[in-house]
């Protein structure tokens, strides 16, 4: 009964996972940890290296959560994914409760992302230096950073993470830029610019939240393309396919499984494609019912830790 990552690792590709706040801590933390060390080898934290929680007053950062998930990691013989340097969500309130000079702010990424990088130097070893900084219809998202420092802040933040650890792969992460749209027309534009000015992006993130409709496959196969020509790695970083919750179950997640497949089979095919990972592994641990509403079993083992017909049909591909 050979795992995902067995699979995986013939192919030298990584398939992975977010992990969940204090995994460690949970009434089946042993069975949650089981499958995660069989099935996956590279892990996301889902939270705990986000602002609010590592980073939470100005002279303090509290490191000892995301260590832990770097420690499993380490163990299990899996790669970290770091998530994520600079966001505009899940920030804490002494960034977002008052205002900064632009000068000040500047400062205070710096230092961020200088002493999180560093403080992980060779233990993470990939970076999503920067998350979500475009709006849906395609401009710059009027994030705190861009709206108090402008869009410099951007190639500011990559230069920064190259300095503390030269050795990361760093990447720029979105979400709804799988087809090629307007956002992620957007995207393109902008990681090139930043490429063509020396600044040190290596890949680009796709976080692939989507539904058992799929996507246009065409499109997506063309995106990847024109991405990796810009000399990019590609990841898939927090896969779910979400379906609805009332109507015939069975269906859905047939559709699901087809949908799990067809985007493994465009990824394999696309030899930029590192690593393809989801936001998480069992519907017990999801953000999807919470964000949603009326839609969740997104991802690849049921409530009971069961493999769903989406983990068969990608073993099928791999
Ligand atoms: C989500 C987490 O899954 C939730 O637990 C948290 O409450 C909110 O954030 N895009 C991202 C992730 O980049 O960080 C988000 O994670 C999901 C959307």
């Amino acid at each position: 009964n050979v795992s995902l990552r067995e699979l995986a690792e013939k192919l030298n590709i990584y398939i992975g996972f977010a992990a969940i706040n204090n995994f460690w801590s949970l009434s089946d933390a042993e069975k949650y940890m089981e499958v995660a060390r069989r099935e996956f080898n590279i892990l996301t934290p889902e939270n705990q290296m986000k602002w609010d929680t590592i980073h939470p007053e100005r002279d303090r950062y509290n490191f000892t959560p995301a260590e832990k998930h770097v420690e499993f990691a380490e163990e299990n013989d899996m790669i970290v994914h770091g998530h994520t340097l600079v966001w505009h969500n899940q920030l804490p309130g002494w960034i977002t409760g008052r205002e900064w000079t632009k000068e000040e702010l500047l400062n205070v990424l710096e230092d961020h992302i200088k002493t999180v990088v560093s403080h992980f130097k060779g233990r993470v070893k990939i970076w999503d230096v920067v998350n979500e900084a475009v709006s849906d219809s395609g401009t710059y998202r009027e994030s705190v950073w861009y709206k108090t420092i402008g869009p410099e802040y951007i190639e500011k933040a990559f230069r920064w993470a190259k300095e503390a650890d030269p050795d990361a792969i760093l990447i720029y992460n979105d979400y709804s830029i799988e087809e090629i749209n307007a956002k992620s027309n957007f995207v393109y534009n902008m990681i090139k610019e930043l490429k063509e000015k020396g600044v040190p992006v290596d890949g680009i993130g796709f976080q692939m939240h989507i539904d058992y409709r799929g996507l246009n496959y065409d499109s997506f196969r063309r995106n990847l393309e024109r991405f990796a020509k810009l000399g990019l790695q590609i990841y898939i970083t927090e896969m779910d396919v979400r379906i609805p919750l009332s109507g015939s179950e069975e269906y859905y997640l047939k559709k699901q499984a087809e949908v799990c497949a067809k985007i493994f089979d465009i990824c394999l095919d696309n030899p930029a494609v590192k690593a393809i990972q989801f936001w998480g592994f069992t519907d017990k641990y999801s953000w999807v019912p919470g964000f949603f509403k009326g839609y969740g079993k997104a991802l690849l083992f049921d409530e009971n830790y069961n493999p769903k017909p989406c983990y068969y049909a990608i073993k099928e591909v791999l």
